[in-house]
């Protein structure tokens, strides 16, 4: 985020990347982000980042096989739907929820809540066209590190569905770490 939405939501400069933790099953995959500016401060270990995380809803919670709910705060929720349009593209459906009261205040939050979304989104759009191989099934070639284990867990699982007829049928045991 402070790299490639530096100008956006990333300009706050959280470059020191803790964790994440990260819980996933075959429902989907939660992700609890502690980013932070860094200040030369040490990382907790997953033990301690998992006992942070009780209670508190997730950053992240990915809904197989598509959906996506952001935390962006108490009061502003993003619900993102990834839909396959064909193999090589998804069009995606992002609706905001907040609780601001004003009719006029609500429009023109509404109003800059869309605008600044597309700028992020375009943002994103550039690294993701940029990518080769530009599907993630083909990307054996990747190091993923610790700060990408929400990606390492959905391409384990991803794979495991691959090969099965039925992936929400067929549970996937103790995927949990
Ligand atoms: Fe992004």
């Amino acid at each position: 985020m402070a790299y490639v939405h530096r100008t956006t939501i990333g300009a706050d400069g959280r470059s020191f990347v803790e964790g994440p933790y990260v819980v996933a099953d075959q429902h989907g995959i939660q992700v609890w982000i502690s980013n932070a500016k860094d200040q030369g401060q040490t990382s907790r270990n997953q033990a301690q980042l998992a006992e942070a995380a009780k209670g508190k809803e997730p950053g992240l919670n990915l809904i197989f096989p598509g959906i996506w709910l952001l935390n962006l705060g108490l009061r502003l929720k993003n619900f993102i739907a990834f839909v396959p349009v064909n193999n090589q593209t998804t069009r995606y459906y992002l609706r905001v929820y907040h609780r601001i009261r004003n009719p006029l205040i609500a429009k023109i939050f509404e109003f800059f809540i869309r605008v600044s979304n597309r700028v992020i989104i375009n943002q994103d759009k550039l690294v993701v066209l940029a990518q080769t191989p530009p599907n993630s099934v083909d990307a054996h070639g990747d190091k993923l590190i610790g700060a990408d284990r929400a990606i390492s867990q959905f391409r384990r699982i991803h794979a495991r569905m691959l090969n099965r007829n039925d992936p929400v049928a067929n549970a996937i045991e103790g995927e949990s770490e």
